[in-house]
């Protein structure tokens, strides 16, 4: 491994901070959720809760839904879809489904209902592909297709 090259997660790809090196969910639940707390802190949190996975890290990062900022809350978006994990869908349709939340955090929450290919979400997502954000609407529009093409790759494996 190079030092100087930032490290590619087993996600495929360079994070823009390093996973933080505390391995306790309930700790990084705290950093994540700290609105005192630097961003940077904050994403290497979210980095590691995503590394660590399952319900009790999808739940710490859902809980940072609250935070106020846009820019986390499409992160968590973000790596929820890495995740694939249906934990997180009732989540992330609320985030999609509130009308007051911000633009970015809307279409990041869409995409990623799609990348988890969980047929609970399609519902969801064809209410919201006309909506009038058209942001929001392209994201749903193209998260229903990435959800029938997960949901069935997801029969090949299981076959
Ligand atoms: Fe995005």
């Amino acid at each position: 491994m190079t030092e100087n090259i930032p490290e590619r997660s087993e996600f495929d790809s360079v994070d823009p901070a390093p996973p933080s090196e505390d391995n306790k969910v309930a700790t990084l639940r705290n950093t994540i959720c700290n609105e005192d707390e630097k961003m940077f802190q904050r994403m290497r949190a979210l980095f590691a809760l995503r590394n660590i996975g399952g319900k009790d890290s999808v739940e710490a990062l859902a809980a940072a839904f609250a935070s106020k900022s846009a820019l986390l809350k499409h992160e968590i978006a973000y790596v929820m879809g890495q995740m694939q994990d249906s934990h997180a869908v009732p989540h992330l349709i609320d985030r999609l489904a509130d009308a007051d939340e911000d633009v970015m955090v809307r279409h990041e929450a869409a995409e990623a209902l799609g990348a988890i290919g969980d047929r609970t979400a399609l519902s969801v997502l064809e209410e919201y592909v006309n909506d009038d954000e058209v942001v929001v609407a392209e994201s749903c529009e193209v998260a229903l297709d990435l959800l029938e093409w997960v949901a069935s790759k997801r029969l090949d494996y299981a076959e």
